[in-house]
């Protein structure tokens, strides 16, 4: 094997993805729903792949022995199963960094996953083409599969059993719409719960899991119509719909639960009152405390200006559509 870098962007969706099918082998991570999403340019994670004498991960500088790093060789099995590659896989070294603005909690399993899976990719001399590659990833992290790519990303749910019709794709490029996302961190606190796990809960308990199910198709499809026509009016009211039928989802569980905090509800109710008052933003929210604002790059910076200063707010952040995950062969 080869030493290869990779850089993958991580991504927001703007439809989400909650819910896992269970027609299907769970190795497949396959999604009860598609997912729209923008791949995002501040936030992104660097990981080289090279030969070691032993499996060894380290994140940020820290060396991990738990389910994380179990979770990474695992995925490194999975790549050296892809390229098809004969024997044992070798032992390798993983090293990532994590361009997060802070460790306060900002999803990183998307670009995470997919950094691992170009540079294993690479590293292993697999020839693969962004499909597979983003199908791989998925197994690693359903939100993964969107961040292969760059700009505006659809992820299909498909029907096949065996998954090949659940394919990422690139909708359209970064350029074409030049919105913001405002990234307001709130504190972060332990999880609640994990994100397999709350998804499972809310498909065995929540009497609006099926509901949630139902309505993502004609979600996707208006985004997607939305998107093409830059009309973030109609593209944001979808976005805050499929966030709150997401979240509402998770409250109707037995027993309920919530990623939210106190200043996530504030800085909630924050958007939608300046939007009152005729400031185009539009709020959604992943299986954590923060709250992403989606806006035209004209107002960006005076929703920095208003949320940063809500009380509980630790840092706000302002990201633009991002690039495809790139790799290149080092040594
Ligand atoms: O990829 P996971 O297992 O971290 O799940 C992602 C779920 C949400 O972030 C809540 C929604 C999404 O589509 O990214």
């Amino acid at each position: 094997m080869k030493t290869a870098r990779a850089t993958a962007h991580s991504n927001i969706a703007l439809c989400k993805y909650w819910g896992k099918r269970v027609d299907a082998p769970a190795e497949l991570n396959l999604p009860a729903t598609g997912s729209l999403s923008l791949t995002l340019d501040a936030l992104w994670t660097e990981t080289v792949v090279g030969p070691a004498g032993a499996d060894r991960f380290e994140l940020d500088g820290v060396t991990h022995v738990d389910d994380a790093a179990r979770k990474v060789f695992a995925h490194l099995d999975r790549m050296w199963r892809a390229a098809g590659r004969d024997g044992a896989r070798p032992h390798a070294h993983v090293r990532s960094t994590n361009h997060l603005p802070t460790a306060a909690g900002l999803a990183s399993s998307a670009s995470g996953f997919a950094a691992l899976t170009m540079a294993a990719a690479a590293a292993f001399g697999a020839e693969l083409d962004r499909t597979r590659l983003a199908a791989l990833a998925r197994m690693g992290s359903g939100s993964a599969a969107r961040s292969i790519w760059g700009g505006f990303v659809r992820l299909d749910r498909g029907n096949r059993p065996d998954g090949e019709d659940c394919v990422a794709r690139a909708l359209l490029p970064a350029d074409h719409w030049d919105v913001r996302l405002v990234v307001v961190q709130t504190t972060a606190g332990k999880k609640p719960i994990g994100s397999t796990a709350g998804m499972e809960r809310s498909r065995t308990t929540s009497p609006y899991y099926d509901a949630w199910v139902d309505g993502a198709p004609q979600d996707l499809d208006r985004a997607e119509a939305a998107l093409a026509a830059r009309d973030l009016p109609t593209l944001g009211a979808i976005v805050e719909h499929s966030c709150f039928k997401m979240h509402a989802c998770m409250l109707a569980s037995s027993p309920p639960f919530t990623y939210w905090n106190g200043t996530t509800v504030e800085v909630m109710r924050a958007v939608w009152a300046s939007r009152a008052a005729g400031l185009d933003g539009f709020v959604t929210i992943d299986a954590g405390p923060h709250v992403k604002v989606l806006c035209t790059a004209q107002t960006a910076a005076t929703w920095v200006q208003q949320l940063g200063v809500l009380p509980g707010v630790v840092a706000v952040q302002t990201c633009a559509p991002g690039p495809d995950a790139a790799a290149e062969v080092i040594a």
